[in-house]
């Protein structure tokens, strides 16, 4: 059994599927790695590292030739999907709610993909989930570069020349990335507030001592755990609420995401022209549409003195957590589909191959595609 870790190449991806510790753990298993040169070094793993792991290192995409199993942070690129082997398993981020055709294409290419984003939000996957593991980083990044950008101290200090005040931050979006944020938030002195949809965020929101901002909407939690969309009427209360509180912020995150339909648009460009000139916005969301329309992907708009900043893949640059954390999430669920003996044994039936299980023998398979 041999498991293949082709380089990323997508522009600005820095993350790897594999750590050292994840070759590790599958040579002990007795199965056979092998990994692309340079494939780590984004993350600051030299080949030496994997090798030293136990990896075989092998230069360009012949390294997923023979492989029974093939992991990747994104959807791999044609000449990786062509030089796989018929059926292989291809374990990975692979942007299941992308373009239709793109991902018949994929489907056709004859792997067995298992889209790492659609695990199911169940405790025994939760080791597994690399939306959690990738958003809380990201959180954490969006609160450091916002406060990079912020012209001014977050914290309030009292000096003999007379006091700075604090920063007022707003975290909209109290997912895994929001909660970080909101604690790295308070971690560097802010004042902290937060919204979300789901009315079980506010205690969440409230033991990490921000203030709970929401508006009175229906509870839009679905029993997977993430939001649905609002009702037209609850979108103008919402919009209502928030235009109130963003004009009195410094520093404003949106990670507001509804899984497979665009970000919600949480704050207008009028709601943005209402905030004072130094405030600093920063789109989590940007990838998907964005919570603001005027945020663009990997730029810094600055729109009548407000920076928007809409860095994509946040915790991609902080690939040196990232890269272990993804590729333990990785190493937990492959670890499902291996026998004591080290054979590949897949139990289509189980809850979290059947959530992920995307493409098979040509097709697309999962219900979100329509397939029964
Ligand atoms: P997400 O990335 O899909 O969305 C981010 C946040 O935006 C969510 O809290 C969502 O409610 C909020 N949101 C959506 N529309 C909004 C709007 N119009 N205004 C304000 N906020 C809006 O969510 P994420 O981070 O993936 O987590 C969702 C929940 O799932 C969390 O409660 C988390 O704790 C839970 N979870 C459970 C896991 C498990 O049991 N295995 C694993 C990971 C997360």
């Amino acid at each position: 059994m041999k498991i293949a870790v082709p380089s990323e190449t997508a522009a600005g991806e820095n993350r790897c599927a594999a750590s050292a510790e994840s070759v590790k753990a599958f040579v002990k298993k007795g199965l056979k790695v092998a990994v692309q040169s340079g494939a780590g070094l984004g993350a600051n793993i030299s080949d030496a590292d994997y090798a030293a792991a136990g990896a075989e290192i092998v230069k360009g995409t012949s390294v997923v030739k023979d492989a029974d199993i093939v992991l990747s942070i994104r959807r791999p690129s044609d000449a990786i999907l062509k030089a796989m082997k018929k059926g292989a398993v291809l374990a990975g981020g692979l942007e299941p709610h992308g373009d239709r055709k793109a991902l018949e294409a994929f489907a056709k290419s004859g792997v067995t993909a298992f889209a790492m984003e659609l695990m199911p939000r169940i405790s025994r996957a939760q080791a597994m989930d690399i939306l959690s593991s990738q958003a809380n980083l990201a959180g954490y990044k969006s609160v450091i570069d916002a406060a990079a950008y912020y012209g001014r101290a977050i914290p309030m200090m009292m000096t003999a020349a007379g006091t700075v005040p604090p920063a007022k931050i707003f975290i909209m979006g109290v997912g895994v990335a929001g909660l970080q944020a909101i604690a790295t938030a308070r971690r560097l002195g802010g004042i902290v507030s937060a919204t979300d949809v789901r009315k079980a965020t506010e205690e969440q929101v409230k033991s990490l001592g921000a203030k709970f901002v929401f508006a009175d909407v229906a509870d839009a939690a679905t029993s997977g755990g993430y939001a649905k969309e609002l009702s037209a009427e609850d979108k103008a209360k919402q919009a209502k609420l928030v235009a109130d509180h963003v004009k009195n912020q410094d520093i404003v995150i949106t990670t507001a995401l509804i899984p497979g339909r665009p970000a919600p648009v949480l704050i207008t460009k009028e709601m943005v022209e209402s905030m004072k000139p130094g405030s600093v916005i920063v789109d989590l969301a940007v990838e998907r549409g964005g919570n603001c329309p005027l945020s663009k992907p990997d730029e810094i708009v600055v729109h009548k003195g407000v920076s928007i900043i809409g860095t994509v893949n946040l915790a991609g640059k902080l690939a040196g957590n990232a890269t272990p954390l993804f590729a333990k999430n990785l190493q937990n669920f492959i670890d499902l589909m291996i026998s004591k003996e080290g054979n590949l044994a897949i139990d289509f039936e189980d809850e979290c191959i059947k959530g992920t299980l995307i493409a098979k023998d040509g097709a697309l398979v999962h219900t979100m595609y329509g397939a029964k």
